[in-house]
């Protein structure tokens, strides 16, 4: 293959079921890696699909009162219909009931039947009746009981098909060993060589049609159908063309990726090398196994009822505000907890806050200053020397952390950048330019947030292209450069033209209360973890205190709370945002004394009840004993929604 090209796929899913937020992730994961690498000029493949035969579809459809291909060719949609909502940009999408996969798998049996790696034999396990399932006496670890239903299972001798996998094995210790990258993370390489300390079996390929009949049936012998794991691996090389295109399949193999969950690390780390090692296929480049999203603390369960379908999550969130979280909230190869509370608290600071913020301020302002027009930039200053490093540095750190799969801290690095966006916008002042009327300068700052969020819509246009889409149009930038991105262009500062016009935008990202979050299941098992202890010390660390995001604020109206004496309502504006506050200053504050201040609140605390009275927010006042005094900004015309700390 060619070192510039990647090829990247997903496991196909079980059709038993539909999607969950496990499947929704791998396939996110890959379409980001895709259009990344699209973005960096690399002829990209992706490819993700549905896994239709065997055991588990075979039941569902049972119970669904199905045919096994109706039941297929009704769960299929959910998935293909959620990839589309989901804006996914695989290059093709197999099913492993297709004629194309099924004639590949054939093909592959026969070759290997032929050239003796398939041999028949005598098979020795135990059956059980009501799950109509076979095990092995590895399965069964108490007595002879069914590990599925504890019911007593029976000794059956069984004929079937066998892979010689046992004969690879010191090939594959050998591989994994001198290929650092094959099996990724390193600790997941450490876990398969784990497994291959113990003998290696051959690996039982077929299964009788009188106990399982969906599947594909084996060429040299119509009395069995392939074993599901054999038949679905053989998937990432049939869509790519081997055995009928060779062409295609030297162009993509070996694929660069294959994403998988945790859980499904044996079956491509042992089975499907050894499977390509017999075809004399070379071996995938990169297995890499991410974790898994629990729920809280818990694993996801159909029977706990903790299942996150993603339809629900981008109905009520957005579809690139949960693909927003999921890439960043997961260290790839660890686990990641999901809560919804935690979706919200993330969406609203890093995108409704700081990336909306720093766009409507950059919006607004020139729409009032310039009437529209974005102004030159003059002579870059100290100020916009640090944005710009700060921005173009967070273009390489994304780069590389795609190279190095350590997505969430590419994304960590480009939210640094608009929170120094943020940062600048305040250190510089615009607001004060307007008013003295340093139109210079003041371009000079519009621009440079402009160009700043420019390189920094690219960099997230990967993980949000339908949000990044509006910015970018907004920003004025013709049809090729809002979509079609080139990582070159965004590694060059100044691509803006002033004059270009910027259109106003209402709210990119909607601001969610936290209170809208799901609440915990009421069934939900008190956590065995207490929460961690607060530093014996008392001292918290910058991360810790930035958790807590202070904002200006100025109070539009106050009023007294009928029947409480120390309270006063108070409307505040953020930023252009409108929220209540009830505080409790009635006693020190008459509400005629405040209104048109300019205080400091907690702007990202969870909403609470005070007496009936919604509070959204906390206000900031400093206490001794008997009086109290409101923390107020110096100099009445700063504008508010303006972070403080
Ligand atoms: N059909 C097989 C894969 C064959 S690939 C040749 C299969 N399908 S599956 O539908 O059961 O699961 C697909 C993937 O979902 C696996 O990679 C699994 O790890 C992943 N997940 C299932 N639950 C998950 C989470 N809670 N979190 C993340 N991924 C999880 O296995």
């Amino acid at each position: 293959m060619s070192e510039n090209t990647f090829y990247v796929t997903t496991p196909i899913y079980y059709v038993n079921d539909k999607p969950h937020i496990g499947h929704a992730y791998t396939t996110i994961l890959a379409d980001v890696l895709s259009r990344y690498h699209r973005e960096l000029g690399v002829p990209t493949f992706f490819l993700t699909g549905t896994d239709e035969h065997g055991q588990k579809v075979q039941k569902a459809a049972t119970e669904h009162k199905m045919s096994p291909q109706e039941q297929c060719d009704t769960t299929v949609l959910r998935f293909q219909e959620l990839w589309k909502k989901l804006g996914m940009t695989n290059d093709d999408f197999i099913r492993t009931t297709e004629e194309r996969h099924k004639k590949i798998v054939r093909k592959i049996l026969q070759d290997l039947y032929d050239k003796g790696e398939i041999y028949k034999s005598e098979y020795k396990g135990r059956y059980c009746v009501p799950c109509e399932r076979f095990f092995t006496d590895k399965d069964i670890a108490d007595g002879n009981l069914c590990p599925e239903c504890s019911r007593e299972t029976q000794e059956i001798v069984e004929s079937n098909y066998f892979f010689r996998m046992s004969k690879y094995q010191d090939w594959l210790i050998d591989y994994i060993k001198t290929h650092p990258d094959f099996i990724q993370p390193s600790f997941r390489a450490n876990e398969t060589l784990g497994f291959l300390q113990k003998p290696l079996g051959d690996l039982c390929i077929s299964r009788p049609k009188s106990r399982l009949a969906w599947g594909i049936e084996l060429p040299f012998d119509s009395d069995y159908v392939c074993y599901v794991w054999f038949d679905a691996l053989i998937n990432y090389i049939s869509a790519i063309g081997y055995g009928s295109d060779e062409a295609k399949f030297k162009k993509w193999w070996p694929v660069n990726y294959h994403l998988i969950g945790k859980d499904i690390l044996t079956t491509h780390s042992v089975y499907w090398p050894t499977m390509l090692k017999a075809m004399g296929v070379e071996p995938p480049k990169t297995i890499f196994a991410h974790g898994w999203w629990l729920i809280g603390q818990d694993k996801m369960s159909k029977s706990v009822g903790n299942v996150v379908n993603p339809m629900d999550m981008i109905e009520k969130y957005g579809i690139d505000a949960f693909r927003y979280f999921l890439m960043a909230e997961m260290s790839l190869g660890q686990d990641a907890s999901f809560s919804e509370e935690a979706f919200v608290s993330k969406y609203n600071s890093d995108l409704a806050n700081d990336l909306g913020n720093l766009l409507s301020r950059v919006v607004k302002m020139v729409i009032k200053q310039f009437n529209g027009k974005l102004p030159p930039c003059g002579e870059l200053s100290e100020n916009e020397n640090e944005l710009k490093e700060t921005v173009l540095n967070a273009v390489s750190q994304m780069e590389n952390s795609i190279k190095n799969m350590k997505l969430n801290q590419g994304l960590d690095a480009v939210m640094n950048a608009v929170r120094a966006g943020n940062r600048y916008m305040e250190k510089t002042a615009p607001w004060t330019l307007a008013k003295n009327g340093n139109l210079e300068k003041l371009g000079t700052v519009l621009y440079t947030s402009a160009e700043a969020l420019r390189i920094i819509s690219g960099a997230l246009f990967a993980v949000m292209p339908s949000k990044m889409s509006e910015l970018r149009k907004t920003l004025g930038l013709k049809k090729d450069e809002i979509e079609n991105i080139s990582f070159a262009a965004l590694q060059k500062w100044g691509a803006l033209s002033a004059g270009t016009e910027i259109t106003d935008i209402d709210g990119l990202f909607m601001r969610f209360k936290a209170e809208e979050a799901v609440p915990e299941k009421k069934n939900e098992k008190p956590k065995d973890k207490a929460p961690a202890p607060a530093s014996e010390t008392g001292i918290v660390t910058i991360d810790e205190f930035f958790k807590t995001q202070l904002k200006t604020a100025k109070i539009l109206e106050a009023e007294k709370v009928d029947g409480a004496d120390k309270l006063l309502k108070l409307q505040i504006d953020i930023g252009g945002e409108k929220r209540q506050l009830v505080a409790g200053i009635a006693q020190f504050y008459q509400p005629s004394d405040i209104i048109g201040k300019t205080i400091v609140v907690v702007s990202n605390l969870k909403p609470a009840k005070i007496r009936g009275i919604e509070s959204q927010g906390m206000l900031l006042a400093a206490k001794d004993g008997k009086s109290l005094k409101l923390i107020t900004v110096d100099g009445g015309d700063f504008p508010s929604g303006s972070s403080v700390g």
